[in-house]
């Protein structure tokens, strides 16, 4: 009692201190200061129909759950974001801010008060415009309800005659609960056709074999949470002429037999842009200390080092990539002038949380930069992902029990002013 009624009293005079500007629990209420921030970092996934276990929409949702979401807000178990945010920000950043974070936390300390509902409802977008062209697997695909988890390759062929211009592109997976993460390829050769729907494990060494040259090798990628990427007028991803896309699918083990079938949505730029996003991949190849082979009972490094970059750039995104092996993973770039560009930094990698990581702005890379990359490795028993047990030799290769060290870049040439311009627009 006297300790709440003191609580209180702290309460009142802290209110009365930072006034409104600041986290003053008795003002906070759902509706103006809580729901906003479910919306943008929770509801994307906590909403009927997502991938996480229960809907967070209503203020009855979060109230019956509010110690849990205290706990898992407080400890940055929610929301999953896993690159450090000290080493660098990001556009399509999940994580709370400090000012978010203390608001639901004094929120919910201080009896999670409703207040009253907002006239203008939701600012979250759930409700994208309609795309342009819809692809879909070409059947479904049957998920064996055996408790296995699946990673199979899918092959879409768009059959398109000349060059797609897109403004967007989103992937929509429609089994929402199984589907785990996507990667997707561009062929044009049409030698992978035959592998569609065939499981990774055994197709890849084969397509590792017959060595396909992708005409993208990570055109795009999809993990819970993301939404249809759009960029603004002037700025167009292409699909070239005669694409098939190649989907590479992780699903979550079933108890029982679903089905899914899941589709890509291509929003048409209006007519040929101005200025076409590229994509740099920086595989194995660039690995200064190879051979790329991991010995079982060992932690190893790798380091990767770029060429000198021959023009200028403007990044938009960076997304590292590795398989289960992988334990953190780090890049930046250094320029002529030895200043350090922080690029991404992952402490504690989660293979099923990769994605695409978006710079708040374009970000520029001066011609003559070099960029680099390190990532660590854990090949013993004390990594609970090892896909071995005892843990055995692993090499490089597409297959999930395989290792990979990726880091792609989306980029366009830069143009002066890129640096300053406001790449999402005013109100993002
Ligand atoms: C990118 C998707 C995603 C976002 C965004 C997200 N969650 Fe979750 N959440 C999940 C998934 C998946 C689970 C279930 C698996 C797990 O616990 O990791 C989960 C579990 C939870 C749990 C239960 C934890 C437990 O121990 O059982 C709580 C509480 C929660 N989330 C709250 C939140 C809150 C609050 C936010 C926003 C601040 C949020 N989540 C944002 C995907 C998400």
């Amino acid at each position: 009692m006297s300790g709440s009624l003191h609580l209180n009293i702290f309460l009142v005079l802290v209110c009365l201190i930072v006034g409104n500007d600041g986290v003053c629990s008795d003002s906070l209420t759902y509706f103006i200061d809580i729901k906003p921030i479910i919306d943008e970092h929770c509801t994307g996934c906590h909403r009927k129909g997502q991938t996480a276990p229960f809907s967070l929409e209503s203020y009855e949702d979060v109230k019956k759950r509010a110690s849990m979401v205290e706990m898992v807000v407080e400890s940055k178990y929610m929301p999953p974001w896993h690159a450090d945010t000290l080493f660098r920000t990001f556009h399509n950043q999940r994580a709370l801010s400090e000012e978010s974070l203390n608001k639901i936390l004094t929120w919910i300390k201080s009896g999670a008060a409703e207040g009253l509902p907002q006239k203008k409802g939701a600012v979250n977008s759930f409700n994208w415009p309609s795309p342009d062209k819809i692809v879909a697997f070409q059947k479904p695909f049957i998920i064996p309800g055996d408790n296995e988890e699946q990673y199979r390759f899918f092959v879409i062929p768009v059959d398109n005659p000349t060059p797609i211009y897109l403004r967007g592109v989103g992937f929509v997976p429609k089994n929402k609960t199984l589907a785990h993460h996507s990667r997707i390829m561009i062929d044009t050769t049409k030698r992978i056709r035959p592998f569609d729907a065939t499981s990774v494990w055994q197709a890849g060494p084969q397509l590792e074999k017959m060595n396909i040259p992708l005409a993208n090798s990570f055109w795009t990628g999809w993990v819970p949470g993301n939404f249809p990427l759009f960029y603004p007028d002037g700025v167009a991803k292409v699909l070239p002429a005669n694409a098939d896309l190649v989907v590479n699918m992780h699903y979550a083990p079933s108890a029982k037999e679903e089905t899914d079938q899941s589709e890509i949505h291509l929003y048409y730029a209006k007519g040929k842009p101005r200025r076409i996003i590229e994509t740099l991949v920086f595989d194995e190849t660039w690995v200064t200390n190879k051979p790329f082979e991991f010995q079982p009972d060992t932690v190893i490094t790798f380091y990767m080092r770029s060429p000198v970059l021959p023009v200028d750039l403007s990044l938009l995104s960076v997304l590292p990539h590795m398989h289960l092996l992988g334990k953190s993973f780090k890049s930046f770039a250094i320029t002529p002038d030895g200043d350090m560009i922080p690029l991404i930094h992952i402490p504690e990698w989660d293979f099923n949380w990769q994605q695409t990581y978006q710079f708040n702005n374009l970000l520029k890379i001066p011609r003559g930069s070099v960029i680099y990359a390190e990532a660590t490795f854990d090949n013993t028993k004390n990594n609970p992902k090892n896909p071995y047990f005892p843990p055995a030799k692993v090499r490089y290769g597409w297959g999930t029990k395989d290792e990979m060290m990726n880091l792609i870049f989306e980029y366009l040439l830069y143009e002066p002013g890129d640096e300053y311009l406001d790449f999402y627009g005013a109100e993002n």
